[in-house]
């Protein structure tokens, strides 16, 4: 007995100097510790062993099966750590983990080129709030009460004389109300109507308004203003056209229209084969304006002008829906 005793243990350290990974380790365990294992079969063979010897033939076992099994543990130990260190060394040929890079919405993006395209021409930017009073919306701007504007189904009342302004217009009032001509402001900011949402019409949506009040302030002005403004945004070889309108606040009035960006003129679906696109609304400040305000219309005269901000994004850069600018869906957004 004491013979195979030696013999196993000799064996044993003989094999464990080839194992290298943790699947021969088990299959080390298996075969002399399982129980159809060398070791088993030797404590098998203890009953027969002559009755002097077994117990320290006994007691020589169990000794090589506790230096089997620690050995075994020792191997299993010693290859788990070597595999994690093996992971902790850095390769530097593998490509590094990019960080999410954040960037501007397409409609701050916009806001920002038309803010710094008017702020280059001397322009300041002034804001005024979202919730107003119904005078400034409405009244000041010499929009009458049966005007279609003021109906519930045109603007969000939020109690009697209290709403989401619908333009932003009314900051317009707001600064004349405070200050005293010169003035050159544009005033970028949010506005909301009770729209259905489809591709061309959202609840709320931005807008830039514009204002110019001065001594022999004239259309000639407005209209050199507006063409470097829609250059600049454009590209150099965009036309503009002022088709004549109506606004309640401005005297005379015009909306603005570029030519086709998208087919430079020769007639395509997003110009409806017409050759142009409207952009905004302008025109000479109404004098019933500077009377509300208590400027003298005798004095001094002005323009105005506003436009979508969505609406010049989607020209801008060819998009067809304004709701993917309010999904958040960051496959849309990563393309700016
Ligand atoms: N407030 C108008 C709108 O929301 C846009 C507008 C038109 C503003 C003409 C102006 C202007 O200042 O002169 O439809």
């Amino acid at each position: 007995m004491e013979n195979e005793i030696r013999d196993i243990r000799h064996s044993f350290e003989e094999e464990m100097k080839n194992v290298t990974d943790a699947k021969t380790t088990e299959e080390m365990r298996i075969k002399y510790l399982g129980r159809k294992g060398l070791i088993s079969g030797l404590m098998g063979k203890l009953p027969s062993v002559n009755e002097d010897e077994r117990p320290s033939a006994g007691k020589e076992l169990n000794i090589l099966k506790t230096y089997i099994q620690k050995e075994l543990e020792r191997k299993k130990n010693e290859l788990l750590s070597g595999e994690a260190k093996k992971g902790e060394k850095i390769d530097v040929t593998m490509p590094g983990i990019l960080p999410e890079e954040g960037r501007l919405h397409p409609i701050t993006k916009t806001l920002n080129e038309i803010n710094d395209i008017f702020v280059s021409l001397g322009f300041k930017i002034a804001e005024g709030p979202e919730i107003e009073k119904e005078f400034y919306n409405f009244e000041a701007l010499n929009i009458p009460p049966e005007h279609p504007s003021r109906d519930a189904f045109d603007t969000f009342y939020i109690k009697n004389d209290v709403l989401l302004r619908s333009h932003t217009s009314t900051v317009q009032i707001r600064i004349m109300e405070k200050t005293q001509p010169p003035i050159q402001a544009i005033m970028p900011g949010k506005v909301y109507r009770p729209d259905a949402v489809d591709a061309s019409h959202s609840f709320m949506f931005h807008q830039v308004e514009g204002l110019l009040v001065d001594k022999d302030v004239k259309f000639s002005d407005l209209k050199g203003v507006l063409s470097l403004f829609t250059k600049r945004m454009f590209g150099e070889k965009t036309k503009t056209r002022f088709r004549p309108s109506f606004f309640p606040f401005t005297e005379p009035s015009a909306e603005v229209d570029i030519s086709c960006i998208i087919c430079r003129g020769k007639g395509c679906r997003v110009c409806s084969h017409t050759r142009w696109l409207e952009i905004l609304g302008a025109g000479m400040v109404n004098p019933r304006v500077f009377e509300a305000v208590g400027y003298s219309p005798n004095k001094y005269t002005g323009f105005a002008f506003g436009m979508g901000v969505e609406r010049i994004a989607m020209l801008k850069y060819g998009i067809d829906d304004i709701r993917l600018f309010f999904e958040n869906d960051v496959r849309f957004l990563k393309q700016f």
